[in-house]
């Protein structure tokens, strides 16, 4: 075992994979596909997705290039995301449709120079090392090339009372952040990250989604479908029905007259293109 924060990052959503994105909340799914219709994809491109996880991103994007001849690569380090994504990829029949297990932050063994676009949604921010991994995407993609990242701008501070109510049962010390999350603080930090890595013609663009919950167990239940669940596992195995109970109660206020719960989170979209 290694101290390097993305071997726990992986066992984590190792651990998620069967769940993640499967609880019936709309979540992952409309992000993705916003990030490929803004990347601007056409039919026959050569696609990589970096951090597929369960394909938000990877299955809008083969809908746009594999139709006109394309190829749509999904790199995960967690083999659960890539054994559940594989599956689904059967399931649907989809050619030219690929997955591995790697690292985003150094991608071994791949082709530069060979993709139209790079994808990457939600994932940046778990690099310990983000410089590197934008600057790996950067050879990796074809002069012109496309590279669509998206990061997380705001969260929703009316559902504060549930994590405020979480908190009391954390152990103390700072809240857990991704290892990277600095570097994508803000619209300009993300343009300083890969104007330094080369990438030019760079643009974010941030956009409330909405996403509803039937109930505060609803929302707990997806709480720990995610990379929340780092969150719950700090929580003493005896104390989690206690901070359920907790949590969904410091939602109630926010119910609305048929019991659903509305989340708005903020997200941030950038594309950014390699000079030709
Ligand atoms: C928040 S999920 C996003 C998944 C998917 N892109 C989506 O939009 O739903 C983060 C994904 O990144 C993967 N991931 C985290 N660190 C990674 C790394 N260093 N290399 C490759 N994948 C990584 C996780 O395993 C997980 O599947």
């Amino acid at each position: 075992m290694t101290d390097d924060p993305r071997e726990q990052i992986g066992r984590l959503f190792d651990e998620v994979a069967p769940v993640y994105d499967q609880v019936g909340v709309d979540f992952f799914g409309q992000f993705g596909r916003r990030l490929v219709a803004l990347a601007g994809l056409k039919p026959g491109w050569r696609v990589l997705d970096i951090g597929t996880g369960r394909g938000a991103v990877l299955f809008p994007a083969a809908d746009a290039v594999v139709p006109g001849g394309g190829e749509v690569l999904g790199v995960d380090i967690a083999q659960g995301m890539v054994d559940a994504t594989s599956a689904e990829i059967q399931r649907r029949g989809l050619q030219n449709v690929y997955l591995q297990v790697s690292d985003a932050q150094t991608l071994p063994g791949l082709p530069e120079r060979a993709y139209d676009a790079v994808l990457c949604g939600l994932v940046a921010f778990f690099l310990p090392d983000p410089q590197a991994g934008v600057r790996r995407w950067f050879d990796l993609l074809r002069p012109g090339g496309r590279l669509a990242l998206s990061s997380f701008a705001g969260e929703d501070f009316r559902f504060k009372p549930a994590h405020d109510a979480l908190a009391a049962f954390l152990p103390p010390g700072p809240p857990m952040k991704p290892p990277g999350i600095e570097s994508f603080a803000s619209s300009d930090a993300v343009a300083d990250l890969l104007s330094s890595a080369g990438y030019v013609d760079i643009g974010s663009v941030e956009r409330v989604h909405e996403t509803v919950f039937r109930s505060p167990e609803h929302w707990w239940e997806w709480q720990g479908s995610h990379g929340g669940r780092a969150t719950l596992h700090l929580i003493p195995r005896e104390q989690r029905e206690a901070a359920r109970e907790a949590a969904c109660a410091a939602l109630e206020p926010l119910r609305r007259e048929d019991g659903s719960l509305l989340l708005q989170p903020k997200l941030r979209y950038t594309v950014a293109d390699k000079p030709r």
